[in-house]
């Protein structure tokens, strides 16, 4: 029997003892972070997931049990990250306190030592901060992952799961699972697919989400599913995108989507509380957080998560381009013509202006040559340029090529609709609607960045919870020139718009929303379709006939025949909420064992080649990869 583990069982984790364990003997295992030899005696700092301890081997202390020379001797061979044992006795540092170390009151004199393990010198040392490049870092995830951050942001994720399910419990929710292999139904994000052994030719997908199976919990009865479940998505990565990612995902029977809200609301009170200590009725005393249209959003804001955390929005000012004819400038007169011409309709997605005021207390910090950088920004992301004015007391501009041939009523009228006074700087975007949309959006909260009016990185502290709401159930595709569904074709339109869904399908609102979080959507969801004649309607409104949507959606179609209660429901992308809740840069930080951008394992090395037999079991042959 060994002595240690068996025996000796850890009394003590290494983040616990203080002056108030003076004189107890405890037993401590760990990793060793540190190790000094003072010649005299041999200091190492232990460390396991709840701290680090100070353990000191010397022989010579007395008072107590001593440390016996061979285990001594064995100490001065310890090095950084082997595992050992400690038993000791708990010892006051008296005025050598160590501030920066909750345990920095006390030192363990060890008595015993046990090496449960060697370790190779490790690829980079186990420190807080490191600057070791992050493909290293994840090659060495279980190395990492030692490391206090990582430690601390995988606690917040499972505070944040403890949370959510204690919470959904109260509520009266069901924890129920859904298949992560199923049908292939098109739409949405693209899938992953599983070749079938058995169906020679055919293939499962790996679930995108489980909307369709949470939506036939309702009509089974459940009333009210969470789960908090991996989604599956092939589609191009970004920091807050991975492939596998995992949702909080909530359905309810016999609501509207303010019930869905108020759940969700008070969700994200009890996680802040329980995982910040932060009371976010301090700030949303109702309890409720704002809501803002759709429409409005993309009008201040080029997007669907405006970050609300600083100001700046952006003024559409298309409609008084056009009602001056373009006022003298020859770009604008261009648009405008087309839209008098008939060429253009304002309710399909054509050419728009748009103008956005930076307040002159921020336009003093921009230099001539710092705006002229801003353009190369704009025009990595398609902008043809960014077209400025500099407004004085007067109103006039200055500092633009605009400034030159403006007609003093255009100027005028977009001053004032854009509130631009003395020292207010203007930016323009015009041409392609997509394009003015994102490029001032992302502008936007560059020049946030830059003005130190939010962080980098991080929250900052501040956190502005947004409902983005009533967006249209249908969208222009301009390749194909018919109307699209704009999330999915089971998202309801509000009552008084369904009329519209024959004769004007871009006015058609519907009841589909975003939960947003300093920019980032953190959820979204609907209340879904549940009448067979609306359904019926969209469809024809989408040109899917009704055998099409058989093939496609008929187990949904059917289920929701045979009694479908009303229903909606939500998703939160949980990696997102533990990214912005432990103010980590990228979702790489909160997730375990993470891809990279390329959609890589490169701990594992996944993907890789199989064997070829593999592949014939399967039924797969693996095409030669095409040539650039
Ligand atoms: P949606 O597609 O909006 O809705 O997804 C819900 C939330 O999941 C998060 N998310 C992601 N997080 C990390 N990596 C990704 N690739 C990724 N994709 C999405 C986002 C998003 O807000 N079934 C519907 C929900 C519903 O209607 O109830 C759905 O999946 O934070």
């Amino acid at each position: 029997m060994a002595r240690f583990i068996d025996e000796l069982k850890r009394t003590h984790r290494c983040g616990d003892l203080r002056a108030a364990n003076v004189d107890e003997e405890v037993v401590l295992f760990g990793w060793v972070a540190t190790y000094r030899d003072h010649g005299k005696g041999v200091f190492v700092d232990l460390r396991d997931r709840e701290g680090i301890t100070q353990i000191v081997f010397d022989p010579s202390l007395s008072g107590y049990e001593a440390l016996p020379k061979d285990s001594y001797e064995r100490s001065k061979a310890l090095r950084p990250e082997w595992v050992i044992g400690v038993r000791g006795k708990v010892v006051s540092r008296g005025t050598n306190t160590n501030a920066k170390l909750p345990t920095g009151e006390i030192e363990v004199h060890a008595i015993e030592l046990v090496v449960f393990n060697k370790a190779d010198t490790p690829p980079f040392e186990i420190l807080d901060e490191i600057d070791t490049g992050e493909e290293k870092r994840l090659q060495y995830r279980y190395l990492d992952l030692r490391r206090a951050p990582l430690q601390k942001t995988l606690r917040v994720r499972h505070r944040i799961n403890q949370t959510v399910r204690r919470y959904f419990d109260e509520q009266g929710f069901l924890e129920l699972e859904t298949p992560f292999m199923v049908k292939y139904t098109p739409g949405g994000a693209r899938n992953f697919l599983v070749p079938s052994r058995m169906h020679a030719g055919k293939f499962y997908a790996l679930a995108e989400s489980p909307q369709l199976f949470k939506q036939l919990y309702m009509v089974a009865g459940f009333d009210r599913y969470f789960q908090i479940v991996k989604c599956f998505r092939d589609e191009a990565l970004r920091v807050d995108r991975q492939p596998e990612f995992t949702q909080i995902d909530v359905e309810m029977s016999f609501v509207n989507q303010d019930d869905v809200f108020k759940t969700m609301e008070g969700l994200v009170f009890k996680v802040w509380k329980e995982v910040l200590g932060i009371d976010l009725a301090e700030k949303y005393p109702s309890g409720r957080f704002p809501q803002m249209p759709y429409a409005e959003s993309m009008g201040k804001f080029g997007n669907d998560k405006p970050d609300l955390r600083f100001g700046m929005p952006h003024t559409d000012v298309t409609g008084l381009v056009i009602e001056h004819a373009g006022g003298g400038i020859p770009f604008f007169k261009d648009i405008a013509d087309k839209f008098t011409s008939g060429k253009y309709r304002r309710d399909l997605p054509t050419e728009i202006v748009k103008a956005m005021r930076i307040p002159a207390e921020h336009a003093a910090k921009l230099s001539r040559t710092e705006v002229d950088k801003l353009e190369e920004f704009v025009k990595g992301m398609g902008a043809k340029g960014l077209a400025r004015a500099k407004v004085d007391a007067q109103g006039n501009w200055a500092q633009s090529p605009l400034a030159k041939t403006v007609t003093p009523e255009l100027r005028t009228a977009v001053n004032a609709a854009t509130g631009a006074g003395d020292g207010d700087l203007l930016f323009f975007q015009f041409g392609k609607e997509s394009v003015v949309q994102t490029v001032l959006a992302n502008l936007r909260v560059h020049l946030a960045k830059r003005l130190q009016l939010i962080p980098e990185i991080g929250h900052g502290g501040k956190f502005e919870f947004l409902w983005v709401v009533n967006p249209p159930l249908f969208e222009y595709d301009e390749d194909t020139k018919q109307w699209a569904a704009a999330h999915h074709a089971f998202t309801r339109p509000h009552d008084d718009c369904v009329d519209l869904v024959d004769t004007d399908p871009g006015k058609v609102l519907c009841y589909r929303y975003d939960l947003v979080l300093n920019g980032f959507e953190i959820g979204g969801g609907s209340i879904r379709l549940h009448d067979p004649d609306v359904q019926a309607k969209v469809f024809r409104a989408l040109g899917i006939s009704d055998e099409e949507a058989r093939q496609k959606f008929g187990f949904l179609l059917d289920a929701l025949r045979f009694g479908a209660p009303p229903h909606g429901g939500i998703a939160v992308g949980m990696d997102r909420l533990a990214m912005l809740l432990s103010g980590a840069a990228s979702l790489r930080d909160v997730i375990p064992f993470p891809k990279t951008q390329k959609g890589q394992d490169i701990m594992t090395d996944a993907p890789n080649l199989v064997e070829e037999e593999q592949l014939r079991e399967l039924h797969v042959r693996v095409a030669p990869p095409p040539k650039d």
